[in-house]
């Protein structure tokens, strides 16, 4: 049966193995990485499914600046949060479901830990934050969602500030509940990506970081990049699944994340506005790399690295 080496997720997450740290290596040891390829009628019935669920729209959508589901999700991590009297297992997001087939090198895989996803992604995650936030004084996560992002970010870099940024006032909470009940250096804030909030104070130096939350902008980007601009944070970090980087002319897989992520109106235009921005000299980018790995729908993790000059 195949198995997620560490060759694997130095590939995926745009690296070498020499640059995957102890600490890495030793939690990717701990998990069992086994998966089976879907091949046949058992893919068949996957495409089928998500092109069925295409064609009549059965996919959560972003439409008409609605956070409702946003303020309902978060606002029972809230709950589970208060309840425990502040345990941070009670941040773990739902949207992450066990026991999915998910995306991998192009194709679905069953894998055999129903916790595939979850365990990949809190590596990943671990990866992504010490290799690329340590240097920062003052981080910033937009879309900080349950906080759990923000939670793990304050945990090891105690002496840095970690702004926790939403629409969704729950989310806010929750941050503001984590300095509260835990003593972490951090501070929850509304932001609205449709509406940004130009009285952000962003010292100079700043890094500010996504993770599936640009996603949520369909085409409605342009007044956070214009945001951004005018702030000027050092650098900015975004991991969120990107439309333009599918090869939907050549993979079925990738045509049915491709029409999904056209149908939920999810992130499309960013890149080559960075593009066009780097080549009038006001943007400088650092790193682009699609991660071949995902849930059944879209390849959420990829990673566009960018500077605003
Ligand atoms: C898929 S969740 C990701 C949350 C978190 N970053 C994580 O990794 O779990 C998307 C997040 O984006 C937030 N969001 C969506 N639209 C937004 C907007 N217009 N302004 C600010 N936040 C928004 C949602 O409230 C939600 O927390």
């Amino acid at each position: 049966m195949p198995s997620l080496k560490p060759i694997d997720f130095a590939d995926i997450f745009g690296t070498t193995l020499d640059h995957l740290s102890e600490a890495t290596l030793k939690a990717i040891a701990a998990e069992n990485w086994n998966y089976r390829v879907l091949e046949g009628a058992e893919r068949d019935a996957i495409v089928l499914d998500l092109l069925k669920r295409i064609e009549s729209r059965r996919l959560t959508l972003v439409q008409n600046e609605d956070k409702s589901r946003w303020e309902r999700g978060w606002g029972e991590n809230l709950d589970d949060f208060e309840k425990s009297g502040g345990k941070l297992e009670a941040l773990q997001p739902k949207y992450i479901r066990p026991g999915m087939p998910v995306r991998l090198f192009r194709q679905f895989v069953q894998p055999e830990d129903p916790n595939f996803e979850s365990n990949w992604y809190s590596i990943y995650r671990a990866w992504f934050v010490n290799k690329h936030l340590a240097a920062y004084d003052n981080i910033f996560e937009f879309g900080c969602g349950s906080g759990f992002n923000v939670a793990y970010v304050a945990q090891q870099f105690p002496k840095a500030h970690v702004v926790g940024l939403d629409w969704a006032t729950p989310s806010v909470d929750i941050v503001e509940g984590l300095r509260a009940k835990h003593g972490f250096n951090v501070a929850g804030r509304r932001f609205d990506f449709f509406h940004p909030d130009e009285s952000l104070d962003m010292p100079m130096g700043s890094a500010i970081f996504t993770v599936g939350a640009l996603e949520q902008t369909g085409t409605q980007w342009e007044k956070f990049l214009d945001f951004i601009m005018r702030k000027k944070p050092a650098c900015c970090f975004h991991i969120e699944p990107i439309y333009e980087w599918y090869d939907h002319e050549h993979s079925l897989v990738d045509y049915t994340a491709w029409k999904a992520h056209e149908v939920r109106n999810f992130w499309r235009g960013f890149p080559g506005k960075i593009l066009e921005l780097e080549k009038h000299g006001r943007a400088r980018i650092l790193k682009t790399k699609r991660i071949n790995f995902g849930s059944l729908v879209v390849e959420g993790y990829s990673q566009l690295f960018w500077q605003p000059l």
